[in-house]
């Protein structure tokens, strides 16, 4: 009794012996772990004095899963497995007692106790997927068993953790507990010892296992996740877990797993995790930096962004003013966000009083100065300087003295907007992506004077939003539309060489994408562009002559491709065809067929082209920060791992070399390869140390 080791004590509570694991910060199954609970377990279970047994966990939460650092490296004993398999035979009963979030590992060891108890506010989850795996601990068979193979599939698949009410309800877990969590697992185990209840293991159970609508379910759930091998793996496991013997089905579960874990999905997958967490980290911000407090936020402009800016902050519970010119455009932009809203409760996202809740958070006024008492203010008005800059100076007379001045630009110099202030250390961008309150992605623009603790109340605060925040610098477009404005160029190219919409749209989204750039660009409308172009004098061949001929997109039932009424589904439009043609002949282009390779790198790789300058010029701070702006922002596919990882699984020499062609043949001098990717290619190097 006593520390078994650093991270594992156990102690008598009575004839109850309780186990408390203390690895912080999430409480990872690391290697010192899992040797402690093997130990303890040992014990407990040699101990006639102890009856039953407590697993608990210190700080914020219950294990939050396998260490993932450990992932890739030598296994060392006892794994998981092992402990699981002490649990599985242990002849006291066993309670675990969740809080936080119980996780992948942590959750299956759980699932292998004979009961568990919860904190009201915990959370389960087998979230392996989302790293390219599937739970490799026995999830795939126990979860099957207890709440049946179809609803267990929407949980490994979709990889979202549910409440602990919803657990109860679905028999997941035995008990909430309301107080003090460790108190009411010790008084459970006392009850469980005193009525001398019977031992039932999870493995032992076979009621719930019904084959009947699994094909089904399993077709459903991953319709949109071909070519993803942890989703596919995930169908085969739970289908074992029916009709396979439990010992046979875990013996495959982890092949599975063992295979997944040496694939490159999972792999890159591994990266976004990290590069994601490794974004936080930012230059400049000194150690012990505290991020300014907010308890109040004012949105400038109720439309498209402002509304779903809105949104963030009120789904968050932060109290959030919200400013239009007038009390007509104010109201639509109310509307609009309520209209957002009822949406989502009508498809059972959300329940009507939340909804209620979060409308109450929102207040909308017509006159500026109501956001003197906010604490982080955004501007999203239209995307004009000397609109923004005054503004700016507006909200300088305005705002109260530490409140965050941000503006949601999409391209405008943020050293210029903080300039129009006398606070220009308070002045940062928060560029937000559409719709706002859905994308995960905040680029967040460092001006060349803004205060470390005020961008780390910019990063705090998108954490709060539930954004995935990534530090940027100032440049026209930042880091994700900066490089997106390659690819335009490049599809522009291609159709006017030879290629049509449908097999541009085709490779991307084979590539991965959930959508190609010409159905985005249908979607986004092609009219905005053209009058913009019409007002600068410039011109883009293809487009132009579509929106010459209305083609303006979804919103006309035509763009790049053709809608049927009340679809969005694009389809091949003959018409187009005709007209890319007869550009083509006009610009004397002799057209000829492109491949789908050709068309794939010529679609990504003057990105990463345009990536390498962005590292170069310090916009970006690392590889891994673009590539998680691509994966959060512009739907890259994760188990590619972003455009910077996916350069150095090809090879940056490949890449010169391909880039050097198409310079040559287009002439295009921006396609040469950048100086970064040269060196590197040329010491035999990637992006990423
Ligand atoms: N292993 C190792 N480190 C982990 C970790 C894990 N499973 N989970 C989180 N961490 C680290 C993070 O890298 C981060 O480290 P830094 O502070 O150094 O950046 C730190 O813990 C805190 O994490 P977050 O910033 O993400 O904290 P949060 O409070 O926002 O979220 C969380 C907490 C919900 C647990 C989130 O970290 C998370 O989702 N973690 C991953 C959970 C997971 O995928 N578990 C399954 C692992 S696979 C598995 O278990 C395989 C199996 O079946 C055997
Ligand atoms: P929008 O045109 O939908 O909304 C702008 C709103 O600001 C209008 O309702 C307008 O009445 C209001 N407004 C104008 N002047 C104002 C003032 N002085 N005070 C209060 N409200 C005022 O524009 P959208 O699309 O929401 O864009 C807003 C900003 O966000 C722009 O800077 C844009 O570049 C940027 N952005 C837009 C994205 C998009 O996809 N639409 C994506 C990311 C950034």
């Amino acid at each position: 009794m006593g520390n078994i080791n650093a991270s594992v004590d156990l102690r008598r509570d009575g004839e109850i012996g309780l186990v408390i694991v203390d690895n912080p910060p999430v409480n990872a199954l690391k290697h010192e772990v899992r040797a402690g609970l093997a130990a303890a377990l040992g014990q407990a279970r040699d101990d006639a004095a102890v009856k039953a047994v407590v697993i608990g966990c210190a700080g914020r939460t219950f294990f939050a899963g396998a260490d993932i650092t450990e992932f890739g490296k030598p296994p060392q004993t006892p794994g998981l497995g092992e402990v699981i398999a002490a649990l599985d035979a242990m002849p006291k009963p066993v309670v675990a007692a969740l809080h936080g979030t119980a996780l992948g590992g942590g959750f299956e060891l759980a699932l292998a106790c004979h009961f568990r108890v919860a904190a009201a506010a915990a959370r389960v989850g087998l979230p392996e997927v989302k790293l390219g795996l599937l739970p490799g601990a026995g999830g795939t068979q126990r979860l099957p068993r207890l709440i049946g193979p179809e609803k267990a599939l929407k949980m490994i698949i979709t990889g979202d953790p549910i409440e602990a009410r919803e657990a109860l309800a679905d028999g997941v877990i035995d008990k909430i507990v309301n107080g003090d969590l460790t108190e009411g697992a010790i008084a459970f185990a006392r009850r469980v010892v005193a009525e001398n209840r019977v031992l039932r293991r999870v493995r032992d159970r076979d009621d719930k296992l019904v084959a009947e609508g699994f094909a089904d379910a399993a077709e459903t759930l991953t319709r949109r996740l071909r070519g993803r091998e942890g989703p596919a793996a995930c169908v085969e496991a739970v289908r074992n877990a029916i009709v396979l013997p439990f010992d046979e089905g875990l013996k495959r579960e982890g092949e599975l797993f063992r295979q997944l874990m040496a694939g490159d999905q999972s792999r890159a997958q591994r990266h976004i995790f990290f590069a994601e967490r490794e974004a936080a980290r930012v230059p400049g911000i000194p150690d012990g930096t505290k991020p300014r407090a907010i308890a109040t936020g004012a949105v400038i402009g109720a439309g498209t962004m402002g509304g779903g800016i809105a949104m963030c902050f009120a789904n968050a519970g932060i109290p959030v003013t919200i400013v239009e010119t007038g009390r007509d455009l104010l109201q639509r932009g109310l509307d609009r966000i309520a209209a957002n809203y009822r949406t989502t409760v009508s498809r059972g996202g959300l329940s009507a009083d939340e909804m209620e809740r979060r409308m109450a958070l929102i207040r909308g006024v017509a006159e500026l100065d109501a956001v003197g008492a906010a604490d982080f203010v955004i501007e999203a008005v239209f995307e004009e300087m000397d609109l923004k800059k005054r503004v700016f100076a507006d909200l300088d007379r305005i705002a109260k003295t530490g409140a965050v001045l941000a503006t949601n630009t999409s391209t405008l110099d943020v050293d210029e907007i903080a300039r129009a202030t006398k606070r220009p250390q308070d002045v940062l961008g928060t560029h937000f992506f559409s719709p706002a309150n859905v994308m995960r992605l905040l680029e967040i623009v460092r001006g060349a004077t803004t205060a470390p603790d005020a961008l780390a109340t910019a990063i705090a605060l998108g954490r709060r939003l539930a954004k995935v925040p990534v530090t940027v610098g100032v440049c026209y477009g930042f880091v994700g539309n900066r490089m997106l404005a390659r690819r335009s160029v490049e599809a522009e190219r291609l159709l006017l060489e030879g290629a049509l919409p449908q097999e541009v749209d085709d490779a991307v989204t084979g590539f991965g994408f959930p959508m190609g750039p010409f159905a985005m660009a249908d979607m986004a409308g092609l009219d905005v562009g053209w009058r913009i172009r019409k007002g600068r004098g410039e011109r883009n061949e293809i487009e132009d002559a579509l929106c010459e001929a209305g083609h303006f997109g979804q919103k006309t039932g035509k763009g790049y491709f053709r809608y049927e009424s009340g679809s969005r589904t694009p389809l091949p439009d003959p018409e187009v065809q005709r007209t890319i043609i007869d550009v083509s002949a006009r610009l004397g282009i002799t057209r000829r067929a492109i491949t789908q390779e050709e068309i794939v790198e010529r679609m990504i790789f003057p990105m990463i082209n345009e990536g390498a300058r962005i590292l170069e010029e310090g916009i970006a701070t690392r590889p891994g920060d673009i590539d998680v702006i691509w994966v959060y922002g512009y739907g890259w596919p994760v188990w590619r791992g972003g455009p910077m990882y996916y350069a150095d699984r090809l090879g940056l020499a490949h890449i010169r070399d391909r880039l050097t062609l198409y310079a040559d043949r287009s002439g295009d001098e921006s396609l040469r390869p950048a100086t970064r990717i040269r060196r590197l290619a040329a010491e035999g190097r990637g992006f990423t140390p």
